[in-house]
């Protein structure tokens, strides 16, 4: 007899869904197993405004196949330009449930990003007027600071300061990849959320580097230490209500990661469930599962835990599942944990 568990439907919080081939070809990846996605906005050009949030909305929604349903969380990218008063209404409006804060030029398609923090500062305050959560990608783009560095030196140079200066202001650090990120995510109340990937909490740095480069294990914030993947699966697995699931799954067709300048992006919209039960199992807390992919995160936006269940079983025979997606965009390598996994969703 096979284990089974069965959760409310999960959420993911932090997902790349693109445009055009390429979100014909992913979406339906994350609606299989997802009910709801906090789309990110780093589109070329970037979705800025309201209006842009709800035709890329109408995009995704027209791309979704029959009888799959899913629900797109829209957020905008912040600009130095953007107007409080758009933000406003568009947050009023129930379109968009977040605003993305990239510093200028830290990832991909970031280029748009802040610059210079405090003519973002009237946007912020409107933000912590409303409630309306402000998601930040944390990594100074300093050059003199090290890549394994970034996200520690971006909370005390960047985020601690925005915080103090914005009280109220609900902010989600994004994909975390250090204990010192999940420390800082401890020292907040409930207005501090933090997101963590699937592959944060397989990866260290050594499988990117040792015995040849692996670019579809190079994404950003780029894996670090063993001790800070370590700090990652303690916090995700504790069930505390500040941690939840964002996968940060972000396809790029592979010749352009299996490249001398090769994208940063994890692909694991369509493993991430077998993958959260086999680590969750592992650490002794697949009772806690639920809090991180489905209750968590909805509680922090707002949001009811959604109605329908996803089931997982436990079988002696490894889930398998494609190497790669064929989207009309490119192949696109979906993410390998590197070990057996005998956890399946159920259909
Ligand atoms: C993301 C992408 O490709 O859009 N890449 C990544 O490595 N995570 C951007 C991001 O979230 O930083
Ligand atoms: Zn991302």
């Amino acid at each position: 007899m096979s284990q089974t568990l069965t959760l409310r439907r999960p959420d993911d919080m932090h997902l790349h869904l693109r445009d055009g081939a390429m979100l014909e070809g992913v979406l339906p990846e994350t609606a299989r197993h997802f009910a709801r996605a906090i789309v990110m906005p780093n589109l070329v050009p970037p979705v800025v405004t309201a209006a842009e949030a709800a035709a890329y909305r109408d995009r995704i929604l027209a791309a979704l196949p029959e009888g799959q349903t899913f629900e797109p969380l829209m957020t905008l990218y912040l600009t130095e330009a953007t107007a409080p008063s758009d933000v406003a209404a568009a947050a009023a409006s129930g379109l968009v449930r977040a605003v993305k804060l990239y510093p200028a030029g830290a990832t991909t398609n970031s280029q748009s990003g802040v610059r210079d923090f405090d003519k973002v500062r009237g946007v912020l305050e409107t933000m912590a007027g409303i409630g309306l959560p402000l998601c930040v990608h944390g990594e100074v783009t300093d050059p003199a600071v090290d890549i394994f560095d970034r996200e520690a030196v971006f909370i005390d140079r960047v985020l601690d300061p925005i915080r103090r200066a914005t009280p109220g202001l609900k902010v989600v650090m994004e994909h975390i990849t250090t204990k010192e990120g999940v420390a800082y995510a401890r020292s907040g109340g409930a207005d501090l959320g933090a997101t963590i990937t699937t592959h944060h909490l397989i990866i260290n740095r050594n499988h990117i580097l040792v015995g040849g480069i692996r670019p579809h294990y190079y994404c950003l914030p780029v894996a670090k230490r063993e001790v800070h993947r370590l700090a990652l699966r303690e916090a995700a697995t504790s069930g505390e209500v500040r941690f939840f699931l964002g996968t940060d799954s972000a396809p790029h067709a592979d010749p352009l990661k299996e490249n001398a300048c090769g994208c940063a992006g994890c692909f694991t919209a369509t493993n991430t469930m077998p993958i959260l039960a086999h680590v969750f199992e592992e650490d002794g807390a697949l009772d806690r599962l639920e809090a991180f992919t489905s209750l968590n995160g909805a509680a922090f936006y707002g949001l009811k835990p959604n109605p329908g269940h996803l089931t997982l079983a436990k079988t002696a025979e490894a889930a398998r599942w494609p190497a790669k997606i064929d989207t009309g965009a490119g192949p696109v390598t979906v993410f390998d944990p590197g070990f057996p996994v005998r956890w399946h969703v159920r259909d």
